[in-house]
């Protein structure tokens, strides 16, 4: 018997090999999955030429949203190598009970109201919208300028190419996010990624439903920000002074380009470990390493004894709040190395002076420097767990973001304190598996532990993170998607969307759609083909 079941097992999984792909893509399926939907088998055919929006005018930023509307308009028009506009009646699909006609707009209502066209994306954003496709048209409504751009996206994502012709199914949809914040964090200092790059990536975010551009822009390694105050850090600590810096320009390309798309831009200068470039300019501002009470002329994480540390970040800080207009910062905290401050006598003396016993309350007193310079800028701030555990004083507004492991027993900790939590700690993208492992990112569910509504709401999200010491311009892409569109869904979808069968025709289709769409996402499941 137990023979049998051996070798039933060895013929279906090992010589069955079916020919095709391995999985079969869906047709017109929406990712992330949106909270409520239902599809039925009537459609309609869309001439992309004869298709229009029709959108309201009496808004208060009618330029940001045809903005929005012309590229959808290109996105639809350009997800089919069109014959049609050359045969475009009389083909079978009219002899089809189920074809309603050809679909000429999508009507869309903004109930709210569109402050100006500089609006800024913010945490706690309302981003629900609802869209019906039926017998009477297609139909997008929202209360504000964010549920048009997801329901813009979503509509655009019901759209399959069949046969040469374009189909969308009738549907009706309420959607709206499960998390407010949905990251992606890129590291551009370990590689420096150029602009093109961080701009497709936006695309990519914006069709992934993500909203938060996490830009960890400085590192040990090189220092590609180039500052108004002080562009000797980027003078000297870029890789290249020129071609390996974001000019300010280019910081403006960016932060207009996310916004446009209803993501925020936040900035990390990760301080005050991870800093090893800054002092290539500026030396004083780091610690000096000791071997045997005699410097060694290494240098280690900031100098933390010393009152010009904290006027240089001051002023640096005052220039990067006024730079990116998001009201949070993020300033790191993360993985600070003792040793070279253990080695220096001047530290030691200075923490006999303050009776300070351990090196984490040293590092307690630096973060407390930064936060207060923060508080003063009236910006609001992200820190790594390791600013919490370590005890520093934070005000409930604090965004703290868990990454190590175990992570969602910190989370736990962190918000029973009252603060506010991000998670990334399975959402690694520089962690990697051969073959397929986004599954492994979908299936990381970081609300486990927490219980009451106001433990909820205290879980603001999470960030898939893409470090930069394997990536660069060449490779970055491919490897971030289609594997953060697993996180995106985890953040965006009900908690109840775990089908990995399900997950699987509907990523394969979508990683297909961001080929299409000039993404260069990799093939999620094994042998295929896009089309
Ligand atoms: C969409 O309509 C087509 C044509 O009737 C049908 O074959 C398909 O199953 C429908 N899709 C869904 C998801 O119901
Ligand atoms: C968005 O929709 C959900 C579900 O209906 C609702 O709970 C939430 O309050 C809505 N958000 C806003 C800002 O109206
Ligand atoms: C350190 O402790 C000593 C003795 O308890 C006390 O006199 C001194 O004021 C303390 N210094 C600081 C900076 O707290
Ligand atoms: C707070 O900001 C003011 C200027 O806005 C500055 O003069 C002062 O030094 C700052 N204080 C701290 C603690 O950074
Ligand atoms: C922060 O949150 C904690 C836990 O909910 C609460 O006890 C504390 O009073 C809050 N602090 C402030 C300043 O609101």
């Amino acid at each position: 018997m137990r023979l049998f079941i051996f070798l039933s097992f060895f013929f279906v999984y090992t010589f069955a090999i079916r020919p095709g792909p391995v999985i079969q893509a869906s047709k017109g399926a929406v990712w992330p999955k949106p909270q409520q939907q239902e599809v039925s088998e009537t459609y309609y055919l869309i001439r992309p030429h004869s298709f229009t929006f029709e959108a309201p005018v009496n808004i208060g930023c009618p330029s940001f949203l045809d903005d929005a509307l012309t590229r959808y308009w290109t996105i639809i028009a350009t997800s089919i190598t069109s014959k049609l506009e050359e045969t475009p009646e009389a083909n079978f699909w009219e002899l089809d009970d189920n074809f309603l006609g050809y679909l000429e707009t999508l009507t869309i209502t903004l109930l709210g109201e569109c402050p100006n066209e500089n609006i800024l994306p913010e945490l706690h954003d309302n981003e629900n919208y609802t869209l019906t496709v039926d017998s009477e048209g297609a139909f997008l409504e929202s209360e504000t300028i964010w549920g048009v751009l997801r329901g813009l996206e979503t509509f655009s994502q019901l759209i399959y190419a069949e046969q040469d012709t374009l189909m969308i199914n009738t549907t009706k949809i309420v959607d709206f996010p499960r998390f407010p914040h949905r990251g992606f964090l890129l590291d551009t200092s370990r590689h420096f990624e150029p602009v093109r790059i961080i701009l497709q990536m936006l695309d990519a975010m914006a069709y992934n439903k993500l909203n938060v551009f996490h830009w960890h822009i400085t590192d040990d390694h090189s220092f590609p920000y180039k500052s108004r105050t002080y562009h000797e850090l980027s003078d000297k600590g870029a890789y290249h002074p020129v071609s390996g810096v974001y000019e300010q320009s280019d910081v403006m390309k960016i932060i207009e380009y996310a916004r446009v798309r209803g993501i925020r831009v936040i900035p990390e200068f990760d301080t005050p470990g991870h800093t090893r470039s800054w002092g290539v300019a500026h030396p004083e501002l780091l610690t000096s390493c000791f071997t045997d009470n005699v410097a060694n002329g290494e240098l280690g994480p900031m100098d933390p004894t010393k009152d010009t540390t904290y006027d240089f970040i001051n002023n640096l800080f005052t220039e990067i709040v006024d730079v990116f207009p998001d009201s949070y910062f993020h300033i790191g905290g993360d993985e600070v190395e003792f040793d070279c401050w253990k080695s220096n006598p001047d530290v030691s003396n200075f923490m006999k002076q303050n009776n300070f016993s351990t090196y984490e309350q040293l590092e307690s007193y630096f973060i407390q420097h930064v936060v207060d310079i923060l508080d003063n800028l009236s910006s609001k701030y992200l820190v790594w767990e390791e600013v919490f555990v370590n005890g520093v004083e934070l005000p409930n507004s604090t965004v703290v973001h868990v990454w190590k492991d175990n992570g969602l027993s910190t989370l736990n900790n962190v918000i029973k304190a009252g603060k506010y939590g991000l998670y990334s700690s399975c959402w690694y993208l520089s962690v990697l598996h051969s073959g397929s492992d986004w599954d492994a990112f979908y299936k990381c569910e970081p609300g486990l532990l927490l219980h009451t509504e106001e433990e909820k709401k205290l879980l603001l999200g999470g960030e898939a993170c893409m470090w930069g010491e394997y990536v660069n311009e060449f490779s970055v892409i491919p490897r971030v998607w289609p594997r953060a569109s697993a996180v995106a869904e985890r953040l965006w979808s009900d908690e109840n969307v775990v089908d990995i069968s399900d997950a699987q025709i509907r990523l394969e289709e979508h990683a297909c759609r961001m080929n299409k769409r000039g993404i260069a996402a990799q093939p999620p499941n094994g042998p295929g083909m896009c089309f």
